[in-house]
């Protein structure tokens, strides 16, 4: 049996033709109402601006539905029971893998194996395909904008095999410096691993591009769509990318799930993860059979409740259109930084919002970033700051910590607005 995990209504309801992109836009309003959260009023009676959904996203209804459904209606365990309630959780659980299979167009299910979040994704292939495939100065490279979810795997590796980690730099504005990477390539690593999207400047990277070349020059390449995938359109067998990793909290859906997509000939060849119930076909006292994939890497008990939680929110998404998702932030932070760009003694880092998804991340002269942060929260506002766990991205840019606004399908540019307001009261109150 196959459940329904609660897909929303599409079409008239949620999108829009919009004249401002000439292109169709998200009807907000209505999806606003899908947030139960955004209608919450905080200090002082104002209502709450979300605008930190870098570090994770709202959940829509039908999401906490399907989680809230698994829970009453059919909570067992799966894969073991021959019970109806084991039958129809592991429909609803499997049924979510096929669900993100489509959303990012992989070739087969078996190529989508769930783990906890994108850094347990990242460090699943360090620690198997990495320590089978990685040798004393072998060359890894990586980019100089990278979450330390994509840095410290591969510091650990490198300590234990003997390996070289090698650098994209990141450009005054913002850009990997493609120029750059070709030479690193001319040392023909054997992985090349980098964000499709940057969590601090918001730079999309030219990844088909990036993986073409790594693959020219013989490396394996792992995509981090921790930014991407909840905000624009991937396609796993447009990008070729060999791995890609991304977080089920970011996109709509719970906590304690995430993705690892790997090519199937790879995913085969690789060693298990964790070992235990689930991920066996058959174990003797001295020895054991791994499953299939993707099972093999999914040791105990999974995360069934969010893996099906995961799935509502693929759907969720789907209903929406991931370029029209993708259309809408680009206008919100292409009128943020328009915005901030008038407010003197305010630096934004970054590139152009053509270039950039939904994420801004600014400092202002004379106010130290956490002040900001606290002083827009008593206003309803909420915004991160800090290294934004990227903290040699702050090196290379000469700064401790920054503040950013993060947007998402439900963000406002009335929501905008009030950031900037009280960034001017904030700036009042320091003298600056
Ligand atoms: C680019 C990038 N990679 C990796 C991660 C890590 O995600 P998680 O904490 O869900 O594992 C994040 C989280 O902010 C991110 O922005």
């Amino acid at each position: 049996m196959t459940r329904d995990t609660g897909c929303v209504k599409t079409g008239a309801t949620r999108v829009t033709f919009g004249m401002r992109l000439g292109t169709i836009m998200l009807d907000v309003t209505a999806i606003r109402r899908d947030f139960p959260i955004l209608s919450q009023l905080h200090h002082d009676g104002v209502p709450l601006v979300y605008l930190d959904n870098a570090a994770t996203s709202q959940k829509p209804e039908a999401v906490i539905r399907a989680i809230e459904n698994y829970y009453r209606d059919y909570n067992a365990n799966i894969h073991r029971g021959i019970h109806k309630l084991a039958e129809e959780a592991t429909a609803a659980y499997e049924g979510a893998r096929e669900r993100v299979r489509a959303f990012i167009n992989a070739a087969s299910s078996r190529e989508i194996v769930f783990t906890r979040n994108t850094t347990e994704a990242i460090n699943l292939v360090a620690y198997t395909w990495g320590r089978v495939n990685i040798r004393a100065g072998d060359v890894i490279v990586l980019t100089e904008m990278e979450h330390h979810s994509n840095l410290v795997p591969w510091h650990m590796l490198a300590a234990e095999t003997g390996a070289h980690l090698e650098f994209i730099p990141v450009t005054d504005d913002g850009y990997l410096d493609l120029g750059a990477f070709d030479r690193l390539l001319e040392l023909h690593p054997r992985l090349v691993a980098f964000t499709h999207m940057s969590n601090v400047l918001g730079t999309i990277n030219p990844a088909a591009e990036m993986v073409a070349r790594a693959h020219a020059a013989g490396a394996v390449v792992l995509v981090d769509g921790a930014q991407s995938v909840p905000h624009l359109p991937v396609d796993v067998r447009a990008l070729d990318c060999d791995f890609l990793a991304f977080s089920g909290h970011k996109m709509c859906g719970p906590t304690g799930i995430g993705v690892l997509y790997g090519k199937r000939a790879l995913l085969e060849a690789m060693p298990p993860f964790l070992g235990g119930g689930d991920m066996i076909k058959r174990v003797y006292l001295r020895e054991f059979r791994p499953n299939d994939l993707p099972w093999k890497f999914e040791a105990g008990t999974p995360a069934i409740a969010e893996g099906i939680g995961l799935g509502a929110a693929v759907d969720y998404l789907t209903g929406l259109g991931m370029a029209e998702v993708h259309a809408h932030e680009q206008a919100i932070v292409s009128y943020a930084l328009d915005r901030l760009h008038e407010i003197k003694g305010a630096h934004v880092y970054g590139p152009p919002a053509r270039d950039r998804g939904g994420v801004a991340a600014f400092s202002i002269d004379g106010i130290h970033p956490h002040d900001l942060a606290q002083l827009l929260d008593r206003d309803g506002i909420a915004i991160r700051a800090g290294h934004h766990c990227a903290m040699p991205l702050h090196d290379r840019l000469g700064l401790v910590a920054t503040a950013r606004a993060s947007f998402y399908v439900y963000n406002t540019e009335e929501e905008v607005d009030r950031l900037i307001l009280s960034l001017y009261r904030a700036m009042d109150l320091f003298g600056v």
